[in-house]
């Protein structure tokens, strides 16, 4: 999860979405089409901007939106046997921009996707309508950044929302209105390029997918019919056999279907897809899963956290189990974890009665409370692998008085630097790849239950409710959802269910049968997730016939960087392969623990390091 600017808190950006600089690429210099046209971007990458309908539910609205698409070329040409098509993925949000992960994530990817010699796959991604290079874009502070940042210091000052013996939850909800206001303004004045914020909700989402998938299959028909054209040599048999072996080889689905792959809000918006167009579903897996029951009615993002707290204990067990070598928090003489863990409270508490003063590189001062160490404590569960050794280290060393490390945290992760607003987001085009919690809030908001205007003592009952199931991270997820408070858009498409599916069908020859999925969706779960946890996959898997399930015993939010291992990786692209499920619950064992410093990390160098990456940052100022 990332935040935000105090608008929304974005809970379920499953993989990094750091920026890539914009310089590497300027999508202005792409014509937006209506069919699909590539371009040389990013080095090995191919991007597109294409022309969909604004409005899928209104045929006579002339309005387009554009969106920006990214694809990984396979290694292999579009015409060799082994080609077999695009895999589709989200990198999580809502509001998450799949462009930027790809850069980063693709080749990982693909890695794990393909089947040397056998299948290899072209990776695509896209910036959901309304979001980052996707035009028109939802921003409500349009050259105005400054703006934005003061809103999230001014969010700050109040403290968690179960603070201030209930005073918090009014101050947010006076500025949450404000803010909602700034949206409607920016909507009305049509500074973005048009209007947006009421578009994109995730059954269009779903449906600019159909409509990619389409504009991929017409384009690779109108190359096949060049390529034949160009390479006829007077045989038709050759030609026939030639045709005959590749079809042997590939995933043929007669109506074009997806390929894919989601992660965290990733598998909302599959789930989202399977249940609206079944007929369209050639393989699903859903990665890092999220309850859309949950999601899209009553109060919403009340299921989240159910193992968030357990996952925390499991920070102080296994830094007593590494011992003071490998964890700077445990000391030779600990005779439990709960040495460990009561020290790290005791100081929580003595934090509350003298918070730190700080000031960050750039002169910014801010004070650091106990709601912040436990804002960077839950997440800092996201991607054990890669924080915990460094996190118990900045944690042992702010507990020793040295609190610059945490301070350097705080800022790279959930702060704005408000010396930095001249220089950047000057521009009001596409071109800007930066998170906003607008676009997750355009797309939560219009998916869920309308919570418009409900009062201060409602929102109290929500937080106390979120707090109660976790003590570590409710406070700050309750951020998620209270911008819909003041969120007044009436979306033009809102999809309540059922998610299910018809079970996947064939016919004699092995085409799917129309209107059923090609195959049944695998989902993939970590055994505890801190935002999207294991009960919620089980409970989406039982939703649709013959799903299958896969967890692997790690802890984190989902399974990349994580829980990776051969055998989850080959469970993925088996399936992808055969569109076969493994029975029951798959079990795979991860390849690394958090506190192995020996493990590779290679594979997580994908996504940056510096903290610029974290998924759950706050995002302000170009920080996902
Ligand atoms: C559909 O679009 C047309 C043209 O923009 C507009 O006049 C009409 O009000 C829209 N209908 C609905 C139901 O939004
Ligand atoms: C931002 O845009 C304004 C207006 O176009 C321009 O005057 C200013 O120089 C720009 N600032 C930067 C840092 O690019
Ligand atoms: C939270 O837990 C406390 C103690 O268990 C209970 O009294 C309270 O009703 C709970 N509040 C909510 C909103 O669930």
């Amino acid at each position: 999860m990332q935040v935000a600017i105090g608008i929304v808190l974005n809970g379920l950006i499953g993989l990094a979405a750091a920026s890539y600089s914009s310089s590497e690429f300027d999508w202005t210099t792409i014509s937006p089409s209506t069919d699909l046209e590539y371009h040389d971007c990013f080095d090995d990458f191919k991007c597109a901007r294409l022309i969909a309908p604004l409005d899928y539910k209104n045929d006579t609205d002339p309005r387009t939106v554009v969106i920006a698409m990214i694809k990984l070329p396979a290694v292999v040409p579009d015409d060799d046997p082994a080609f077999a098509g695009s895999i589709f993925t989200n990198p999580g949000g809502p509001g998450g921009a799949g462009v930027g992960f790809m850069v980063r994530a693709g080749k990982g990817l693909r890695n794990v996707l393909d089947k040397p010699g056998r299948r290899h796959y072209e990776i695509l991604s896209f910036d959901p309508r309304g979001v980052g290079n996707s035009w028109p874009r939802a921003n409500c502070f349009v050259r105005d950044t400054l703006a934005r940042n003061a809103i999230l210091l001014e969010l700050r000052g109040h403290g968690p929302l179960n603070s201030g013996g209930g005073s918090a939850v009014p101050y947010v909800l006076a500025l949450q209105k404000a803010i909602g206001r700034r949206c409607q303004d920016a909507e009305e004045s049509n500074i973005n390029g048009g209007q947006i914020m009421a578009y994109m909700g995730t059954p269009n989402v779903a449906r600019d997918m159909v409509q990619m998938v389409d504009k991929i299959a017409e384009l690779r028909a109108r190359d096949a019919s060049a390529r034949k054209y160009l390479s006829y040599n007077g045989n038709d048999q050759e030609d026939r056999l030639k045709l005959k072996r590749r079809k042997a080889s590939q995933v043929d689905y007669g109506v074009p279907r997806l390929q894919y792959i989601g992660y965290s809000y990733g598998t909302v918006l599959g789930n989202y897809f399977a249940s609206l167009f079944p007929g369209r579903v050639g393989r699903i897996v859903l990665d890092g899963v999220v309850d859309v029951n949950d999601y899209s009615s009553g109060p919403g993002w009340i299921t989240n956290l159910v193992d968030t707290d357990e996952i925390a204990d499991r920070f102080f067990s296994g830094c007593h189990e590494a011992g003071p070598k490998i964890c700077a928090l445990a000391r030779e003489n600990d005779e439990s974890s709960s040495s460990v863990k009561s020290r790290f409270y005791l100081w929580l508490s003595e934090l509350d009665k003298k918070p730190i003063s700080a000031i960050s590189p750039t002169g910014t001062i801010v004070v650091v409370s106990s709601q912040d160490i436990r804002e960077l404590l839950g997440s800092a569960l996201y991607k054990p692998r890669r924080s915990f050794i460094t996190f118990a280290k900045a944690l042992n060393n702010a507990m020793a008085g040295d609190t610059a490390a945490i301070v350097r945290s705080l800022f790279r992760r959930h702060l704005p630097q408000p010396k930095d607003v001249c220089a950047i987001h000057n521009s009001t085009g596409p071109g800007s790849e930066e998170y906003l919690p607008e676009g997750a809030a355009s797309v939560l908001c219009a998916d869920g239950d309308n919570v418009l205007g409900y009062d201060a003592a409602w929102w109290k009952r929500y937080v106390d409710y979120q707090v109660n199931t976790s003590s570590i991270f409710g406070a700050y997820w309750s951020n998620i959802r209270i911008a819909c408070n003041s969120w007044n858009f009436h979306p033009n498409w809102v999809f309540k269910g059922p998610f299910t599916t018809p079970s996947a069908k064939y016919l004699a020859f092995g085409e799917p049968v129309s209107g059923h999925p090609a195959a049944p969706i695998l989902f993939v779960s970590n055994r505890l997730d801190p935002v999207t946890p294991l009960i919620a996959a089980r409970a989406m898997a039982a939703q649709h016939p013959g799903a299958g399930l896969v967890v692997t015993e790690a802890l984190g939010h989902g399974t990349m960087g994580t829980g990776d291992s051969a055998c989850l990786h080959s469970y993925i692209a088996d399936y992808f392969d055969t569109g076969v499920v493994p029975s029951g619950e798959a079990l795979c064992k991860p390849d690394c623990d958090p506190w192995n410093k020996e493990c590779d990390t290679a594979e997580l160098e994908t996504t940056p390091q510096n903290g610029q990456g974290y998924s759950w940052d706050y995002t302000l100022s170009a920080r996902i």
